[in-house]
């Protein structure tokens, strides 16, 4: 049996022995229900407390500005469904109404746009360059006078490169224009701080920097109020009722704290082991395309196409030999499309169909990447030998 390897952090992350010792401590010690007003749910409510006090210190923020949510999917539905809702009530029409987000999001943000799409809101969706950037220009470009939302993420999930939001904000603010960005695989990896990017809306996920999954949030800006994402009680602040997840928050705010103190040696660590992965690698295949190597890119995430070769069926000899990576997003994983995330990079369907993502995380060591370089030497000759071409370009 080889032994096991996880190069698979962007898909999500193990849970740290404090966010374990936490999750626990909600589930046992500090169980009540927060609503509850007798000591069980005082408990109950200084670890949510505590949580988003935690999460606040890293995000640099207000407490009383983050919601928790089941995660970031639920928070980008929540930003944008919520910023239509709130159009709507000041009696604009669904066809009064444009947002603007790139070709390079997450699911959870294409398929809402997509609903609304379906009602009558236009999107446009700006793809981003060869490079993985979304051009801020082409946003502004972008923008109509009925435009209510821009939405563009922090952070790409396939690629890692970071986006240029200072500048995106700077230019969508300038047409009075709210921005919604999906953070999720920036938290925990770089300093991610939304007021200093100007931000009036951010999701994230606490299983991608430590945390347990099913619990995230979204930051809103202080005093951008939005109506009632899940009706029912008036747990936090009444914009997502139901009794509150304080394992998966207690979890989320012990990731938060420790992501906060790991950070430098976080982006250090990963970051060696991502260029050793990447020299190795381009030695080994002088014809490898690494996608987003001129842009910044977060530092664990490394997307490579290597013609010839179809990415799934890499990714499952890497399996076979115990080393998990990534084709495309783990949410499409399956269905064996093409990375929509490299299709809106202008790559051909064979170039995105020929790609693997390798994400480092801090358990990763030198002898890790050594490993994952003698296990590629082997099996991409042999894959290139054996199957029928595809991705040659
Ligand atoms: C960029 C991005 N946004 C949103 C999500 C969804 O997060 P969650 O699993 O918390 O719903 C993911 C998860 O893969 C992601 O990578």
């Amino acid at each position: 049996m080889n032994s096991r390897l996880y190069l698979d952090h962007n898909a999500t992350t193990p849970p740290s022995a404090e966010v374990v010792q936490a999750v626990t401590r909600a589930l046992t010690v500090d169980f009540g229900n927060p609503s509850s007003q007798h000591w069980a749910g005082q408990d109950a409510t200084r670890t949510v407390d505590n949580a988003r006090t935690n999460l606040a210190n890293l995000l640099d923020c207000r407490a009383d500005e983050l919601t928790f949510t089941s995660g970031a999917t639920e928070a980008n539905n929540m930003a944008i469904f919520g910023v239509v809702e709130k159009f709507l009530a000041q009696g604009r029409t669904l066809a009064q109404m444009h947002i603007v987000t790139s070709a390079i999001e997450h699911k959870s943000v294409l398929k809402p746009c997509a609903e609304l799409e379906a009602k009558g809101l236009r999107v446009t969706y700006v793809p981003a360059g060869w490079d993985g950037r979304v051009n801020p220009r082409q946003i502004e470009a972008s923008i109509e006078a009925d435009t209510i939302l821009v939405s563009v993420m922090l952070a790409n999930n396939d690629t890692g490169v970071i986006q240029p939001l200072e500048e995106i904000v700077q230019y969508s603010h300038g047409k009075g224009v709210l921005v919604h960005s999906d953070a999720t695989q920036a938290v925990g990896k770089i300093p991610v701080f939304p007021r200093t990017l100007g931000l009036d809306l951010m999701s994230l996920s606490a299983h991608k920097f430590y945390g347990p999954k099913g619990s995230g949030a979204l930051w809103m800006r202080n005093g951008q109020k939005l109506p009632a994402f899940i009706h029912g009680g008036k747990q936090e602040l009444s914009l997502r009722a139901g009794t509150e997840n304080t394992p998966g928050i207690a979890g989320q705010g012990a990731a938060a704290k420790s992501a906060r103190s790991n950070l430098p040696h976080y982006a250090q660590h990963c970051s060696a082991g991502r260029d050793a992965l990447q020299t190795g690698l381009l030695g080994l295949f002088p014809d490898m395309r690494i996608y987003g190597e001129l842009a910044p890119r977060v530092p664990n995430t490394l997307c490579v196409g290597f013609p010839g070769v179809d990415g799934m069926t890499l990714m499952l000899n890497l399996d076979l030999e115990g080393i998990a990576v990534s084709v495309g997003s783990a949410c499409g994983a399956g269905d064996h499309q093409p990375s929509h995330v490299l299709r809106g990079m202008g790559c051909t369907e064979q170039e995105a169909l020929s790609t693997v993502r390798f994400s480092l995380g801090l358990a990763t060591s030198a002898e890790q990447i050594e490993r994952t370089l003698t296990v590629m030497s082997r099996i991409v000759p042999r894959l290139r030998s054996t199957i029928p071409s595809v991705g040659v370009h």
